[in-house]
């Protein structure tokens, strides 16, 4: 994520970038910068970044203010290098700064290209790339908007672009492409961010951009053109929420936009990672080559909490699609024994944060007995990627809400990628079993989608169910992970007693608990499970339990044996997971709201568990 800010206008530009970046603090903390232009000399530049949170930047500010009407800043989500000062945003090269939200993809291939030429580069993001291609074309006589046009031509992947030249006195240009940006068009002024919050206080007046847009900003007005430089006209919308829904969104809490965001999250995950024709997967820092993938004799998963319930989807991903023996670990318990793990072992570490202690001391424990270790984790350069040989980062953005849910299906993305990178590197997939498995990764985000919108309804069955003491969630095969998630979701937010069975104990235990007051949650896609799951929830329903079926597609012997079906719509049977857990989400999230409990902050409960 990260956030971006551009002002144009008759006032000081450094306070009300400032103060956009506050309301944006929520897309990234790791570091903050702002560029100001001042008419001093001809124009120049001042730039002033921090590492850290947004108050560090105030600060600096406050001691040495940089005076000018236009200029652009920045809030940052570290996607690529470290979270550090030399790596803020915004960078400056010549006479050229400019802020960028999103990942550039083919980085790597322009800054060789780039330090061919005997440029050199100050830091290690892919940002800086669009620097120097704006000063480039700047230098060879082209005019700021013309420096844009030129620079997103060569980048391939999302950005939300907005540059400002210390020669060009009375404009700003931004670009964008699959990152948000808004104008906001105020009187005599206008502005541009990553959000509607930080130009809420000014203006409720925006054009959000659309996919390839470029528009000039001057204090009179923006000139939006699309990708082919044709002049766009847009109309100008206005916007009535308060500045703390506009933050969240328009939504009551973070975990429902955080569920939403969940498409874009996976989206940002597969991104630059499959290659063009599909036959390949790339995962840059995971250091995983080929005789590496092949030597791995088992790949152990460790984590907590609902990065162990990604762990154990990984699980069999790693052995239907990889081939590769394949375990799921509760980090506490990993590390409470004394594991047998060594040189052949991979072990991955799944952690949002990347600072749960007990995921950490696991992946420290391992690595000391010879195991190689693998983070997947949010969090850029945090404790266990830092611990570990290599890194599979998730893209999903910051994460506010404590009960995880746009974190978790992106490490689902992240591990699915990883079974198709071993599986490959070990001859299990063939190219064309590989093409068509990336091609369905690749159409998951548009399915979520509609499988969220599909299942917006679900408020309605929350109200009906969210009086009922005891639930349990069933699932089998790679439906099992979800049901536990599907339950733990229920638990953190609503504070009812929910359990996660794999169904075929279901006969072991639960079923004496069944009666008509407990409602049971089967995850039952048509997978090669499907029989067998149909014969549990006959089970239930025999015993009058409240069934609530997730299925793929409507199945009429479901409907007869269900209070309500849930359908998520269809993809790969290996894929489901990242559709059958949707429904469970938004369940949870309804019967917590309705109950009044604090969604977003539920009781007792930590963002990140750094203490044993
Ligand atoms: C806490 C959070 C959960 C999270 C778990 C593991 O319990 O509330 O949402 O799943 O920690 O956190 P991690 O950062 O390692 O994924």
């Amino acid at each position: 994520m990260c956030g971006i800010v551009a002002y144009v206008g008759p006032k000081e530009a450094a306070p009300l970038i400032l103060e956009g970046l506050r309301r944006l603090e929520y897309r990234g903390y790791d570091s903050a910068g702002i560029a100001v232009r001042s008419d001093a000399g001809g124009g120049t530049l001042a730039v002033v970044r921090c590492e850290g949170k947004l108050a560090r930047l105030e600060e600096a500010v406050r001691r040495a203010p940089p005076s000018g009407t236009r200029g652009v800043g920045h809030t940052r989500w570290a996607t690529h290098g470290r979270p550090s000062e030399r790596n803020a945003h915004p960078p400056q090269v010549g006479r050229v700064a400019v802020v960028h939200n999103g990942i550039i993809e083919n980085h790597l291939e322009v800054r060789r290209r780039l330090e061919g030429q005997g440029r050199t580069f100050a830091s290690e993001t892919d940002t800086e790339i669009a620097a120097h291609l704006l000063d480039e074309a700047l230098a060879a006589g082209a005019s700021l908007v013309e420096a844009m046009r030129r620079a997103v031509r060569q980048i391939e992947g999302s950005y939300a672009l907005a540059a400002v030249d210390a020669r060009t006195g009375d404009r700003l240009v931004v670009a964008k492409n699959a990152s948000p940006l808004i104008l906001g068009i105020g009187d005599g002024e206008m502005f541009a961010a990553s959000d509607i919050p930080a130009i809420l206080p000014y203006t409720n007046r925006v054009i959000p951009l659309e996919e390839g847009e470029l528009a000039e900003l001057t204090r009179d007005g923006v000139r939006i053109e699309d990708a082919a430089g044709r002049p766009v006209s847009r109309a100008v919308r206005r916007i009535d929420w308060s500045p703390l829904q506009a933050e969240k969104g328009g939504f009551k809490h973070f975990m429902l936009k955080e569920i939403h965001e969940q498409p874009r999250a996976v989206e940002d995950t597969l991104r630059g990672r499959i290659v063009a024709d599909r036959t390949g997967v790339f995962l840059e820092g995971a250091e995983l080559d080929d005789e590496t993938a092949r030597s791995l004799h088992r790949v152990v998963l460790v984590a907590c909490g609902t990065s162990f319930h990604a762990a154990m989807s990984g699980q069999r991903w790693l052995e239907g699609l990889a081939g590769v023996p394949a375990v799921a670990e509760l980090a506490s318990e990993f590390r409470g024994r004394e594991p047998i793990v060594g040189e052949h072992d991979l072990v991955v570490a799944v952690s949002q944060s990347g600072e749960t202690i007990d995921t950490l001391a696991a992946a420290k424990l391992a690595r000391e007995r010879g195991a190689r270790i693998l983070a997947v984790a949010n969090v850029l350069d945090s404790a266990i990627p830092r611990a570990a040989h290599g890194s599979l980062y998730t893209h999903a953005g910051p994460e506010i809400g404590v009960a995880s849910t746009k974190c978790f299906v992106a490490q689902l993305a992240a591990l699915a990628l990883l079974a198709l990178r071993l599986g490959s590197a070990r001859g299990r997939l063939d190219a064309g079993g590989l093409a068509e498995l990336t091609a369905a990764l690749l159409r998951i985000p548009g399915r979520m989608r509609e499988a969220i919108a599909r299942n917006s309804g679900v408020e309605t069955l929350g109200r009906a169910l969210a009086s009922a003491p005891n639930w349990l969630y069933l699932g089998r095969g790679r439906s099992y992970p979800i049901a536990l998630e599907g339950a733990l979701k229920l638990k953190e937010i609503s504070y009812i007693h929910a359990e996660g069975y794999a169904a075929g104990e279901m006969k072991h235990g639960p079923i004496a608990l069944i009666d008509r007051n407990v409602p049971v949650v089967a995850v039952v896609p048509h997978d090669e499970q499907f029989e067998k799951m149909m014969g549990n929830v006959h089970e239930v329903h025999a015993r009058e339990a409240r069934v609530v079926a997730v299925t793929d597609r409507e199945d009429p012997e479901l409907r007869t044996l269900s209070e309500e079906v849930l359908t998520v719509g269809e993809t790969l049977p290996a894929f489901s997971p990242f559709l059958t857990v949707l429904p469970l989400q938004l369940l949870a999230y309804h019967i917590a709201d309705f109950k009044g409990t604090d969604v977003d902050q539920p009781r007792n409960l930590a963002k990140t568990v750094t203490v044993e």
